[in-house]
């Protein structure tokens, strides 16, 4: 996705927040073009305050001066905004390839609403070509790894789960202090089911399938912006 392509995103997204709004503010190189507009617009006097869903998010913010709480402060938001790894007709995601998935996942389900932007290469159907981030804690990881391993082929599905790495031989630590597993398992028709199956793993402490959190994404391409709606938010 062009740089382009992420500006007109945030810029278009903007059209979404109203004065007074809480937000969640979402994490990623097209959450951060939607950041730096934002910032723009509160410097020239937009109220808003927004929760980060990273703390790459939130030093940005702080950069530019956007106002921040928590959600111990302010429990309840009126809408999220975050980019996406993939999105499906129904609007249900996989998210985290920037291994911010937890809070970004507990930033929404915190949102009255969440609106994704992102290029429309990121449309598919079905979801799973882009390997799904599995958010797990250090310890017992080669058992968790059995654990996922055993459920996904109840559900038919099966392939490597790589450890994330930064360099090396060193893994990616999440703002949570956890480890995260990228499963390729390619085709995933039924996000719900495999959502499920997947917290019901002891270790696993979140996962990037996002079902039933959006309603609404703005979809650019060379032309422009467009809205496309949930067509079943389940
Ligand atoms: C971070 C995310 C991002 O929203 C997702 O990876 C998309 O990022 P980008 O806008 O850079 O393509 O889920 O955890």
């Amino acid at each position: 996705m062009s740089d382009a392509l992420k500006k007109l995103a945030g810029q278009a997204a903007l059209e979404f927040v109203q004065d007074g709004m809480k937000l969640g503010i979402g994490t990623g190189s097209t959450a951060e073009a939607f950041i730096r507009v934002l910032g723009e617009k509160v410097a020239e006097g937009l109220q808003i305050i927004g929760v980060p869903t990273s703390e790459r998010t939130r030093a940005l913010c702080e950069e530019l001066n956007i106002p921040l709480t928590t959600l111990d402060d302010t429990p309840q938001l009126d809408l999220t905004i975050d980019g996406a790894d993939e999105i499906d007709p129904s609007l249900s995601l996989i998210k985290g390839g920037g291994g911010a998935l937890l809070r970004e996942k507990i930033v929404a389900a915190a949102s009255d609403d969440m609106l994704v932007i992102a290029d429309e290469s990121k449309l598919v159907n079905p979801l799973g070509a882009f390997p799904l981030p599995i958010e797990v804690n250090p310890f017992g990881l080669a058992a968790t790894k059995i654990m996922i391993e055993g459920v996904a082929e109840e559900l038919g599905l099966s392939g490597p789960l790589d450890l994330r790495m930064v360099v090396g031989d060193t893994p990616f630590i999440t703002d949570g202090g956890h480890y995260i597993l990228d499963a390729s398992f390619g085709r995933i028709v039924d996000p719900k089911t495999v959502s499920v199956a997947l917290n019901g793993v002891p270790g696993v402490v979140e996962h990037g399938l996002f079902t039933g959190l959006a309603s609404r994404a703005i979809i650019t391409n060379k032309d422009g912006a467009r809205i496309v709606e949930a067509a079943d938010k389940t």
